[in-house]
């Protein structure tokens, strides 16, 4: 959990301190209070980058050239002190943890795993198959860390790959594609599995947002189980780069056997992301942080309290007003 946060010249923050409770924090302001940069701030603890897409130069506050954010946070009993800065004029991000200095992002993810559902949650069902690829990878690698680390070889294997594809060096690629191959399988058997053990609790919460209709997920792999990668050597040849792999899978939402994306309301989006994140969290149970950006202006009264009921890590919730439900919440800051 999230014991202390400080900002310095992060977005509307020149200088403040925050501490939150083990439970559900709640954050309350008007519109251009810095809700939603304070969960941004919380966000980028967890994934070393903003949630919303913002470059890290926007993020400073106007007029500076740096931003800094620190935090303590607590898992297991140990302590760890994250630091995290940035410096416009020389382009340079330092990530530390206990004050050593860390190189990719993932590891920060994997010790301090997130859930963040926001307005871009639409965007996850509309968007292209990579935003949905993104959060399915993201929530496999809260329950299995080593998933981020099969991810990371795959890219690799890709890049080396397409470096081979572009140079046309046909006669070399044929051990890239056994590895790739290999891994395939392995992130694909992943993928399946994760999606057939969650969609029980996922058709069961979903049923309580929408109304009595249920959403569904599925998996759509990019390579067949009778194929192998090297069956597509001569079309990856001709188009210089690797078509076939994990790295070209889907998945997509239905509600009640029709395609959210096509179907569903911008509401109904949001709830049924919401309410996948949902079924994450009570089938597996997983030590992650929660961030929910106003995640009360879909739901009705109902949905607040199945909401409110499922939520047992330490969690941040924004919203413009609170006028019941203030019990639920152990913390509650005002911007
Ligand atoms: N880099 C920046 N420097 C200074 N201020 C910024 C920066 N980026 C954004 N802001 C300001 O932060 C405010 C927006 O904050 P935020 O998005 O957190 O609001 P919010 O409380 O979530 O509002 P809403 O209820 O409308 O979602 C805006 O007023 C914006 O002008
Ligand atoms: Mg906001």
């Amino acid at each position: 959990m999230i014991k202390e946060l400080s900002l310095l010249n992060f977005r509307n923050f020149s200088q403040s301190f925050f501490t939150f409770e083990n439970g559900k924090n709640l954050l309350i302001g008007t519109n251009g209070s810095g809700k939603t940069n304070l969960l941004e701030a919380i966000g980028y603890i967890s994934q070393g980058k903003s949630f919303r897409k913002t470059l890290d130069r926007d993020l400073i506050l106007w007029g500076q050239n740096f931003f800094k954010i620190e935090a303590k946070v607590e898992k297991n009993g140990i302590l760890y002190e994250i630091e995290v800065s940035y410096e416009k004029t020389t382009n340079e991000k330092r990530i530390t943890v206990n004050k050593k200095l860390i190189e990719r992002y993932s590891t920060l993810f994997s010790i301090f795993p997130s859930i963040i559902s926001s307005d871009r949650d639409q965007d996850v069902i509309d968007g292209p198959p990579l935003e949905r690829r993104k959060i399915i990878n993201r929530l496999i690698s809260i329950i299995n860390p080593s998933f981020l680390n099969l991810l990371f070889d795959y890219n690799k294997v890709l890049e080396n790959k397409n470096a081979l594809l572009k140079a046309k060096a046909t006669h070399e690629i044929s051990p890239w594609n056994q590895k790739q191959e290999q891994l395939t399988r392995e992130i694909s058997k992943l993928r399946r599995d994760f999606i057939n053990e969650i969609s029980e609790d996922f058709s069961q919460i979903s049923f309580e947002f929408l109304n009595g209709r249920r959403a569904s997920i599925s998996y759509i792999p990019s390579l067949d189980e009778k194929d192998t990668i090297n069956d597509f050597l001569s079309e990856e040849l001709e188009l210089g780069f690797s078509n076939h792999g994990v790295h070209r899978d889907n998945f997509e939402f239905f509600i009640e056997g029709k395609h959210a994306r096509t179907f569903a309301s911008e509401g109904e989006k949001r709830l049924t992301i919401l309410s996948f994140y949902l079924a994450f969290l009570s089938h597996y149970k997983p030590d992650s942080l929660i961030i929910l950006d106003e995640p009360f202006s879909v739901l009705d009264k109902r949905g607040i309290e199945v909401v409110l009921s499922h939520l047992r890590n330490q969690t941040f919730i924004s919203a413009p007003y609170m006028d019941s439900y203030k019990e639920n919440f152990q913390r509650i800051i005002e911007l």
